[in-house]
């Protein structure tokens, strides 16, 4: 019965998320309260925040490049099946991705999705031959200026009629593709293709540009594979091709955003900054408070996955948290020991010491409590 519900919810098309606050704590599952809560602020919606002009500036490249072919839709629920998520796009059994220290499961077969490339399919099986998807998606990882678990995509699929060439289907996506970086980045910039890889398609590219002194991947995308037509219930003899970009590192380099944490700031010096919602905005850092450092030092019993200890530190100490990283790992008599370097920064205030033993006692408690290491 259980899974059932959780399941009509993942395949609802259209639907989103009740508020974190009606979302009984069933469907919430194995997934943090914190984490729960995003599901709800649907940023690429928010009127002049940076990734809704993003969000529009690449929709409305395609509707005057292609008028009237390619829909958006922006508000596609982000609880999706493991089949959804993985299966349909041929994610191997064993891929990492599938592994519970990198997605939010919210039951056995139930997630929130970590691509939006997992409402792909179902939209083919209802006979949609050209679309682009955007929301929020989410990934368990580590923490620091440009990883947060929860981050927004815009992906998109187009079909050819039948016995289309698929060399012409590729030079067309190439050219589609050029075309929005061109428009994103400025007529004179330097772009390359190189040879990518997705399960889901085949041949698969990645599409560069070279930014401030280094080349920066911006989207991946290839040749739907055969396979995943297959399953979408498409004729064998069309073809067609997909891509698939992220929001918040794309914005972060056009509009000057130094710290993806900004993004979900409810600071008027950060919204004010994005009053004209075009790509001409440019941000300000209102000013630089100081940071706090704490290192936490344990010994390795199991399975001790980095994944966890992020995980811990961001639900106890939320956007307070600015980095974690190895600070220093050795081994004695055949046990590990590790030392974290936890990094506390506001984005709007100065914090006191007070405020940042407590949230790191908590976290020592926790992690002591829940993982598999002995704290030293
Ligand atoms: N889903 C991929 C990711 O999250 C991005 C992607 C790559 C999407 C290629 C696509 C595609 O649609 O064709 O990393």
């Amino acid at each position: 019965m259980r899974l059932a519900g959780l399941r009509h919810l993942a395949t609802l098309a259209n639907s989103s998320v009740p508020a974190a606050e009606v979302m009984p704590a069933r469907i919430r599952g194995r997934v943090p309260e914190a984490i729960w809560r995003r599901t709800s602020a649907r940023l690429h919606k928010k009127p002049l925040h940076p990734l809704c002009t993003l969000r529009t500036e690449i929709a409305s490249y395609f509707e005057n490049r292609h008028p009237g072919v390619f829909n958006m839709h922006s508000d596609l629920s982000p609880i999706v099946t493991t089949k959804q998520c993985f299966d349909d796009l041929l994610v191997p059994v064993d891929h990492p991705s599938r592994a519970p220290t990198d997605t939010y499961y919210v039951d056995d077969d139930v997630v929130l999705r970590t691509h939006m490339t997992a409402h792909d399919v179902a939209f083919m099986q209802q006979g949609k031959t050209a679309l682009l998807l955007c929301g929020d998606v989410y990934r368990r990882d580590t923490v620091d200026r440009t990883h947060y678990p929860v981050f927004h995509q815009v992906d998109s699929m187009r079909l050819y009629p039948p016995a289309t060439e698929r060399a012409l289907i590729q030079r067309d996506l190439q050219a589609d593709l050029t075309g929005l970086a061109y428009h994103l980045f400025g007529s004179d910039a330097k772009l390359r293709w190189v040879d990518g890889y997705f399960p889901f398609t085949s041949p698969s590219f990645e599409l560069e540009v070279f930014w401030e002194g280094e080349w920066l991947e911006l989207l991946g995308c290839g040749l739907l594979h055969r396979e995943v037509l297959f399953k979408a219930n498409v004729a064998s003899d069309v073809n067609g091709w997909a891509f698939g970009l992220g929001l918040e590192r794309l914005a972060m380099v056009l509009f000057q955003i130094p710290d993806i944490r900004l993004f979900w700031s409810e600071d008027e010096r950060f919204a004010s900054q994005f009053s004209s919602g075009t790509l001409s905005d440019r941000f300000k850092p209102f000013s630089s408070f100081p940071s706090v450092e704490k290192d936490i030092s344990f010994w390795v019993n199991g399975n001790f996955h980095e994944n966890d200890l992020c995980e811990i530190a961001r639900s106890l100490g939320g956007d307070l948290v600015e980095n974690v990283s190895l600070l220093d790992r050795f081994q004695r008599d055949g046990n590990i020991s590790l030392c974290y370097r936890m990094v506390f920064r506001s984005m709007e205030r100065s914090l006191t010491h007070d405020e940042i033993n407590n949230i790191y006692y908590d976290i020592r408690e926790s992690v002591a409590t829940s993982l598999p290491v002995t704290l030293r």
